[in-house]
């Protein structure tokens, strides 16, 4: 089936054309991240109002790349959720109009499931039942995946997800936004292991499947205020903002660079305990590793080492199809609508699911 998926959850405008389910004819992103940067995350309005320039643009341009007249088109995907209602009501009207003008099926695509699919594109060998943990921006959550239908939550966060707590940090460290590609940077070339301190880890004893970050971000920022002596965020003190501005001089490259390399640590830790724990528990041979976070380079390599001892395989996607894109969705959409699963034309955006 040729797909077209459209993907506005969050900060990137994305639209893409895929055949069958794996062959990806067209993928195109773009990003809002330097009408975010300055204030230091994604402002939600800002969003909703780029995504509305962006997005004819967006899937003229798929269409273009797939060299496709647009009536060739069989089924339609789009991203119904989770994410910020603003951004997705933009990019599932767009997905609405092009359904009807061509009267085509519609499906609204659950973002997590995208990211778990995302590995698809590329690999053939993915059987079910598999684990798959999606760590994003908004979300760390693992699955037991036993059928494209079958689909259980079986871990996720309490508070923090994984990359909200390298953004939170990374903006406590004064390095900026997006935090997770900060950090990992940061702590190149630095070994966890010489360091003096370490961060905790949360539940990483005992049986558990849920994750929580929250602590490790607030043992930061307590290991920076006891350690420094800085120019304290004034007008919000105690939050995270910048507690290290430009120019503190008490504060060397390899001081950031340390705590940038010791959370990271904590944190894929963790995410690679507890990821092993529940693919051993459900008896699994393959691991998948999706959502932003799944870029960082550290997990990767930890994940990998684990792999190998423990015999169970561990699958990543590349680089681009770890962060936000519409392949993944139209991948996840094939398989619905392939299975007779469509929407009306009347469904709405899910802020959460
Ligand atoms: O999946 P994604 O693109 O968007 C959401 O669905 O949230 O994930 C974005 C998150 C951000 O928190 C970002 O800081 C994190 O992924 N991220 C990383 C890396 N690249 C992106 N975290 C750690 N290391 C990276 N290399
Ligand atoms: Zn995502």
């Amino acid at each position: 089936m040729l797909v077209l998926a459209i993907e506005t959850s969050c900060d990137e405008t994305a639209a893409s054309v895929v055949l069958d389910g794996t062959g990806v004819l067209s993928s195109v992103v773009v990003s809002q991240i330097d009408a975010h940067k300055k204030y230091g995350g994604v402002v939600p309005e800002l969003a909703s109002r780029k995504h509305v320039e962006a997005i004819s643009i967006v899937i003229e341009e798929a269409l273009v790349r797939a060299d496709l007249d647009p009536r060739k088109i069989e089924g339609i995907g789009v991203t119904r959720g989770p994410g910020l209602i603003g951004s997705l009501l933009v990019g599932i009207a767009a997905a609405k109009g092009m359904a009807l003008a061509l009267n085509r099926p519609i499906c609204g695509v659950n973002h997590l499931h995208g990211h778990l699919f995302a590995a698809h594109l590329e690999r053939d060998d993915i059987r079910f039942p598999f684990v798959g943990l999606v760590v994003s921006g908004g979300h760390t959550n693992l699955y037991h995946v036993k059928g494209p239908l079958d689909i259980e939550l079986i871990g996720k966060t309490r508070d923090d997800a994984a990359g909200e707590a390298f953004d939170k940090v990374a903006k406590l460290l004064g390095l900026g936004y997006p935090g997770g590609v900060a950090i990992e940077q940061w702590a190149k070339g630095i070994d966890p292991a010489s360091l003096s301190f370490r961060f905790p880890r949360a539940l990483a004893e005992g049986n558990d499947l849920d994750f929580s970050f929250s602590g490790m971000k607030t043992a930061v920022l307590r290991h920076v205020q006891e350690r420094f002596e800085l120019s304290r965020n004034k007008t919000k003190p105690g939050s995270f903002h910048p507690l290290i501005e430009p120019g503190a001089t008490d504060v060397t490259d390899h001081a950031i660079g340390s705590i940038a390399a010791a959370f990271q640590d904590a944190v894929t830790e963790v995410l690679a305990i507890k990821a092993f724990r529940a693919a051993r528990r459900w008896g699994v041979n393959q691991l998948l590793v999706c959502g932003g976070v799944a870029a960082n380079s550290a997990l990767r390599t930890r994940v990998t080492a684990m792999s190998d001892e423990l015999g169970i395989e561990a699958i990543f996607p590349s680089l681009a199809l770890c962060t936000d894109n519409a392949a993944m969705i139209a991948a996840r959409a094939d398989m619905l609508l392939t299975s007779g699963i469509t929407d009306n034309v009347g469904f709405g955006a899910k802020s959460r699911w």
